[in-house]
This record gives structure tokens, C-alpha cells and sequence, in this order.
């Protein structure tokens, strides 16, 4: 079986504007494969986070083809949709999305509430995603008592707790200071490497950028460069 997650053909996304419209993105073909640790970087409204929509079936391209674990965005009923993002990819926010009234603990169990999962079994997920961020004792703390980096931490967790095979991360440290910043982006390089989960980030934060093993440039929605990085 082919190794490639994602490949992305001829894919041009426009957006109306008034009787005109506006390409963010522009002809752009890539493919990703199980594992990588990789990022669309580039200016503010280069189009890194329509890319990451689309991949993340939050969107569908204007034409060209993007096609996620097998099945192309653009053929997906919404359920349809919805279960790929229910149980294949785990999505991590700039500003978090957690929920008030909830503990640490219900953030995190919320995406396995849409699975057929027993409550023991969840049980057990939870606290594992929520020692490899290092939350075990905030278990029962909820979002206000948090630091913003702790909140993104568990936004992570909730991201991880159904071992997604692609994580998508928009921004994930924009809220985040230096040392906060490095924490989590070895906790995912360590997710990474022991799950073989692939990371997709879209990011402008150098901080970000130094962990990448794949860089690909974005700038008026064409990609300019694609670099592997060695280390
Ligand atoms: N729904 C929309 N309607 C019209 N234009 C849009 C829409 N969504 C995005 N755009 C435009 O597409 C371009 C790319 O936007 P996108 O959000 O992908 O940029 P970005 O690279 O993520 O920027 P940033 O670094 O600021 O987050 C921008 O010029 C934006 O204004
Ligand atoms: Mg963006």
C-alpha cells in the first residue's frame, strides 16, 4: 500500500468578491506521506489556512482535486465529511476552542463521544493524551484556571486523544510564549515520531518553523519552494 496520506492535483481555490472573485490559492500539487512533520508557511493571506481547510475537509477546491486518505474532498456528502474528520484527523486552533463549562477532562473526551466508544475505554484514552501533554493533575481544572498554554496543551490533547493519523495545526503557538512554545512543539515531535502521527502546520512563527522537516513556502497562493529539511 502506497504510503502517500494526501495528494493535492491542478487545485485552484477562488473566493466571490462582489461580482469578481479572489484566487487564494493557485495551481498548487503536493503529496504527503504517513509521518510527515510538515508546514505551509508564508505572508499573512498567502493562503496557508485555505489550504489547511480544504485538507481538512472544512472546504473543497474551486478545481483540481484534493484527496485525504483515499477519498476526494470535492465527493464528500457532509456526513461523509464529517466522519473523516471524526475519526481520522484531529484538529488543533490558534485560539483553542475549548469549551467554558468544561473540565480538562470533557474538552478532551468530547471528539470520542462521536465514536462508538465504551466509557471505560475512553477513560483510558483520555488520561494517556493527558500525560503526554502533562496535564494530569489539571484533570478536573476548567478552561478560566488555565495559563494559555496549558489551555492549548489541552487543545492538543483533544486533538490527539483518538490518535488521528494527520494532526492539522493553524497557528498553534500564536498565543504562546518562547518556552510554552518549545514545550509543545516537542510534545508533537515526540507524538510524532513515537505514533507516527503526520502534522500539518500553517504558521509565520520562526519558533515553528526550526521543527519542520518539510517547509513549503506559500506567497499569493502558489507554492515557491518545498524543502526538506535535515537536521
Ligand atoms: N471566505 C473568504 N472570502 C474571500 N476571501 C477569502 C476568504 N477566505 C480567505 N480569503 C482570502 O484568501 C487569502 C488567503 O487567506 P488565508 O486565510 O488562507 O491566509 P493565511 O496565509 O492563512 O494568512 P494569515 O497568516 O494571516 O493567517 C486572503 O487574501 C484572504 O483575504
Ligand atoms: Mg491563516
Amino acid at each position: 500500500m502506497s504510503s502517500t496520506l494526501i495528494k493535492i492535483t491542478d487545485l485552484v481555490k477562488s473566493f466571490p468578491i462582489g461580482k469578481g472573485k479572489f484566487t487564494a490559492l493557485n495551481q498548487i500539487n503536493l503529496e504527503f506521506s504517513k509521518g510527515e512533520f510538515t508546514g505551509f508557511v508564508g505572508p499573512s493571506g498567502s493562503g496557508k489556512t485555505t489550504l489547511l481547510n480544504i485538507i481538512g475537509s472544512l472546504d473543497i477546491p474551486t478545481k483540481g482535486t484534493a484527496t485525504v486518505l483515499g477519498k476526494s474532498v470535492s465527493n464528500l456528502s457532509k456526513k461523509e465529511a464529517a466522519d473523516l474528520r471524526n475519526n481520522h484527523l484531529g484538529f488543533i486552533f490558534q485560539t483553542y476552542n475549548l469549551l467554558p463549562v468544561y473540565t480538562v477532562y470533557e474538552n478532551v473526551e468530547l471528539p470520542l463521544l462521536l465514536q462508538n466508544i465504551s466509557a471505560s475505554e475512553r477513560k483510558k484514552a483520555i488520561l494517556q493524551s493527558l500525560e503526554w501533554l502533562g496535564l494530569t493533575d489539571k484533570i478536573k481544572s476548567r478552561p478560566a484556571q488555565l495559563s494559555g498554554g496549558e489551555c492549548q496543551r489541552v487543545s492538543i490533547a483533544r486533538a490527539m486523544v483518538k490518535e488521528p493519523e494527520i494532526v492539522l495545526a493553524d497557528e498553534p503557538t500564536a498565543n504562546l510564549d518562547a518556552k510554552n512554545s518549545h514545550h509543545i512543539l516537542q510534545t508533537m515531535e515526540k507524538l510524532n515520531s513515537e505514533l507516527k502521527t503526520t502534522f500539518i502546520f500553517a504558521t509565520h512563527d520562526e519558533k515553528v518553523i526550526q521543527y519542520l522537516k518539510r517547509k513549503i513556502s506559500l506567497e499569493d497562493g502558489k507554492v515557491v519552494a518545498d524543502e526538506q529539511i535535515t537536521k
